[in-house]
């Protein structure tokens, strides 16, 4: 489907919800769920690369996860190394850069060598930015930042009267990338689950009914054309009603 490129959100960020539901249904462990989930990350990204968006931000693994089953979790660590070893090839030939937002510090070490490596690998690239959410909670991201400027205020380098949206933004994860401009959340839910609470403030929502595994790139065509329809306001009024 061809999209045209004026009105694209430069972020999108993406929910990947209902790998477990869509396993159900099919009467197979939720862990098949998230291997098919996996196949459409990698056909998504190169969509939205091919699209022209500027950062697509994927949540794959949030601080409350690991209230799950020893099993679905250690999967899920396996998952991410895996779609590195196989794709670190195909984002560099895409000049995508690869990033990682979230407490890297809790992740097995395996793992934190695998994304490093991959970050690392990738840094130059100059095309879309690709995030992965990996042990990220937004609540904890802006405790962290909190937690920064407390520590600058401290040590006297910062007065706590400079501390405003600008300057404090600087503290999140990945303080040099824009704001989210269109979220979207598979499967139906409607709710944004502990994630880039600062960076969606002005998002546009998109709730698609499908399941992630069953989420292609024809579905993200369909939720860039309903962006590309939204009237953004952005707490003023519409531009052709200021003469009003
Ligand atoms: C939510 O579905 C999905 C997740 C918690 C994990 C998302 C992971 C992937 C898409 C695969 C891993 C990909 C990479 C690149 C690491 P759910 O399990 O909550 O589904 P349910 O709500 O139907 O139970």
């Amino acid at each position: 489907m061809k999209i045209a490129k004026k009105g694209l959100p430069a972020h999108v960020a993406v929910i990947m919800d209902g790998n477990g539901r869509w396993a159900r249904q099919r009467g197979l462990p939720r862990t098949v769920g998230h291997r098919q989930g996996m196949k459409r990350v990698k056909e998504l990204v190169e969509a939205a690369a091919q699209a022209g968006i500027k950062v697509l931000t994927l949540f794959a693994f949030s601080t409350e996860n690991w209230s799950r089953p020893k099993r679905e979790i250690s999967m899920l660590m396996n998952s991410l190394g895996a779609y590195l070893d196989r794709n670190l090839g195909e984002l560099k030939k895409n000049d995508i850069r690869f990033r990682v937002i979230g407490r890297l510090e809790q992740l097995p070490g395996f793992l934190r060598e695998k994304i490093e490596n991959a970050q690392e690998k990738t840094k130059s690239n100059a095309g879309m930015v690709l995030v992965l959410a990996f042990n990220y909670g937004a609540r904890q991201e802006i405790t962290d930042a909190a937690r920064d400027c407390a520590r600058l205020v401290q040590t006297g380098s910062l007065s706590p009267e400079d501390i405003d949206e600008k300057k404090f933004r600087t503290h999140l994860y990945a303080a040099d990338l824009p704001d989210v401009d269109l979220l979207i959340r598979t499967s139906g839910e409607l709710r944004i689950s502990n994630f880039l609470l600062w960076q969606l403030s002005y998002a546009e929502l998109y709730f698609p009914k499908k399941y992630w595994p069953d989420f292609g790139s024809r579905d993200l065509s369909l939720a860039l054309k309903e962006f590309q329809r939204r009237k953004r306001r952005f707490g003023g009024i519409d531009v052709d009603e200021k003469s009003d």
